[in-house]
């Protein structure tokens, strides 16, 4: 699939079963069962035994194997009028554990990416503060630093999914979402580096592209866990992810977590940003609009199988997923395989994290009978992720945003997935 081949349900190109026979159940495959070229399988010395492998600092920056190419962010073309206004999606079904590596980490931009000179960044910090401040990128480098991983979502995630099911991938339904390691400032170190002045409630952070994206933040969220970060994943942020600083709001919409800040303002109201009145609200089935969700709501997804990654064999089968909540961690997912009739504990694998995404599998045999291969999230305040029929009696299906609805897979006889929902 690629950007002129819109992933609407339906439009799949059909795989076939590899057939592959020494799968079901045992450990081991019969090789000669197996596509490949004899003269690199066994006995045979293959090819890049047989010669000098490339020496060191020949890739000084290195990329995936030439063969990983389909492992990319894609973006959906009809989806949005301009790429400057855009989004790409996160491979999802192509990755596993809970870090997304940063050059998959989708990307989500009102005005295109800001090439910032570090030389020349400035964050200023004023309104209602004791004393006006204005950092350099060194200055913000100087401050007791922390590291957290954290998974962003955008609000959007799952949007287009409000009126039935519609895009073919969780890529393109669950892949507003990454997870990654930042390393920054708490934001409450440098407000009280500035003195923040006791009228003060509201903060306000901007971005410096051209769209000079805003959103207004509680005082309170301000001076618990966000960060100003300047690092993702060791390395400084990618230019994509707000190079060389962004606000990191932990659990909340991703909208808030300004990329390419240059502005934090004090004051003591909002400031009804056009990313918090006109966009970035939801709207109900009664017409009115809610306004300022900025918590994500616990969600989960299949990764595999799902539909950019069918089945390929019947037997021992690894379903495989992520989830998050922005109140806390989670506790526990279950997975259904008849579309929510009967649920299954899933395995939590790896680090179970505060706001961060856990992996989880469930290990089954496939027998080539049709599944309806379901997740659903329990997070630690006992919330647990709404059918999409729950989330539609309370939200209409007007909405845009905050669409953390049970996503369902239809996995078919020969092993293609498809989108489906269940009434
Ligand atoms: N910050 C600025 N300055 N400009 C933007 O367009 N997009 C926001 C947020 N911060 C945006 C921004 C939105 S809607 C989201 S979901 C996240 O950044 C996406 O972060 P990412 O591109 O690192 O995935
Ligand atoms: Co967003």
């Amino acid at each position: 699939m690629d950007d002129s081949d819109p992933p609407t349900k339906g439009a799949t190109r059909r795989r076939f079963l590899s057939g592959v026979a020494g799968l079901s159940g045992a450990a081991f495959t019969d090789a000669s069962s197996l596509a490949g070229d004899p003269k690199n399988l066994p006995p045979n010395v293959p090819e890049w035994t047989r010669v000098l492998g490339d020496g060191v600092a020949v890739r000084p920056y290195g990329h995936p194997s030439k063969h990983e190419a389909q492992v990319i962010r894609r973006d959906v073309l009809w989806l949005t009028a301009s790429r400057e206004s855009s989004v790409s999606f996160t491979p999802l079904h192509e990755l596993d554990g809970i870090i997304t590596p940063s050059g998959l980490c989708f990307e989500r931009h009102h005005s295109g990416i800001a090439e910032i000179d570090p030389e020349d960044y400035r964050l200023i910090l004023h309104g209602l503060v004791e004393k006006e401040l204005i950092f350099t990128l060194a200055d913000l480098k100087r401050f007791p630093r922390q590291n957290h991983i954290y998974f962003l979502e955008c609000a959007a995630n799952s949007g287009m999914e409000w009126r039935g099911a519609q895009l073919n991938g969780c890529q393109y339904t669950h892949g507003m979402v990454h997870c990654v390691e930042y390393t920054g400032v708490p934001l409450r170190v440098l407000l009280a580096e500035a003195g923040v002045r006791p009228s003060a409630k509201w903060l306000l952070a901007e971005g410096a592209d051209s769209a000079a994206m805003s959103r207004s933040i509680p005082l309170a969220k301000a001076l618990d866990d966000c960060l100003v970060a300047y690092r993702m994943n060791g390395e400084m942020l990618r230019p994509e992810q707000g190079y060389p600083a962004r606000l990191v709001v932990p659990g909340w919409e991703g909208n808030v977590w300004v990329k390419w800040l240059r502005r934090l303002k004090l004051g003591d109201q909002p400031w009804f940003a056009r990313e918090e009145t006109s966009k970035y609200t939801d709207l109900m089935a009664d017409g009115t609009a809610r306004r300022f969700t900025f918590v994500m709501d616990a969600k989960s997804v299949i990764t595999s199988p799902s539909p950019q990654a069918p089945v390929r064999a019947k037997g021992f089968m690894v379903i495989s997923g992520l989830a998050w909540s922005g109140r806390g961690k989670i506790r526990r997912v279950d997975v259904s395989l008849d579309g929510g009739r009967n649920w299954r504990e899933a395995r939590l694998d790896g680090l179970v994290l505060d706001k961060a995404c856990v992996r989880f599998y469930a290990e089954t045999e496939w027998s080539g009978g049709e599944l309806l291969l379901q997740s659903r999230a329990i997070d630690e305040t006992g919330y647990v992720q709404p059918t999409k029929a729950e989330l539609r009696k309370i939200r209409g299906v007007n909405s845009i945003y905050h669409n953390n609805g049970i996503q369902t897979w239809l996995v078919k006889s020969d092993g293609e997935v498809e989108n489906v929902e269940v009434s």
